[in-house]
């Protein structure tokens, strides 16, 4: 069996709202932190190596198999469904996925356009409320599309609002809550068991104190 398991990973936001959960898990914080552009962190004393990735992209390299495990955010998994165990949700990085669009604007009459760097997400949102909908495929700063008519609305994420809130937008439904997932790749699950259920045990989010007292009462639910 291989004696490291490769660990792809976010870079941004996220990688420092998972660093702490990799520590408690015997990573030296500094592998990851570490303000440097190396692409590959090695942790020989946790026997892990970590690959730091553009979110969209763990998922395939976990699916392939250049990575044994990874995080990534729901959102990516949605927008493109992948191959891969998801064992684990990490309890980091939540955020919204919402439908927003010009504070105190109705909605246009016809069919709307909406700027997103989720289409798939959003047609199939649209689907299901039976809206017929014309979707816009965006990279990023989608706020801006509706401030200069690209579109009437946007699907994307929101954490704190801000975004929102300083370019004059406003929420109007929420699509989906989104957290970061652990994702397994299926052979390495397989194969390397003995080592990824530990590393799965390990990553586990504490439970809150009010869960444990419902636990030990025994009510806690099947
Ligand atoms: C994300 C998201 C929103 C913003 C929401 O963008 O797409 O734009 O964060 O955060 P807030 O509610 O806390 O303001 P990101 O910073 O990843 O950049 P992007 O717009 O280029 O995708």
């Amino acid at each position: 069996m291989s004696d490291v398991l490769t660990i792809a990973l976010p870079k941004g936001r996220v990688l420092r709202a998972v660093a702490p959960l990799f520590v408690r898990a015997g990573v030296d914080a500094g592998v990851l932190l570490a303000d440097d552009r190396s692409l590959v962190r090695e942790s020989p004393a946790a026997g892990l190596r970590f690959l730091l990735l553009k979110p969209d992209d763990v998922p395939t390299y976990v699916e392939y198999g250049a990575a044994d495990l990874g995080v990534c955010g729901r959102d990516v998994l949605m927008e493109r469904p992948s191959d891969i165990y998801q064992p684990l949700d990490l309890g980091v990085g939540r955020c919204r996925m919402v439908v927003a669009g010009l504070a105190g604007k109705a909605a246009p009459a016809g069919v709307p356009r909406v700027g997103t760097k989720y289409p798939r997400c959003a047609a199939e949102h649209f689907a299901r409320r039976g809206v017929q909908a014309e979707v816009i495929f965006l990279q990023g700063s989608v706020e801006l599309a509706p401030l200069v008519g690209l579109s009437d609305l946007i699907v994307d994420l929101v954490e704190t609002g801000a975004t929102l809130a300083q370019n004059g937008l406003e929420e109007r439904e929420e699509v989906a809550r989104i957290s970061s997932v652990l994702v397994v790749n299926r052979a390495a699950y397989k194969l390397y068991n003995d080592r990824v259920r530990p590393l799965i045990e390990a990553l586990r989010p504490p439970l809150p104190a009010s869960a444990v007292d419902r636990g030990a009462r025994g009510d806690a639910g099947a």
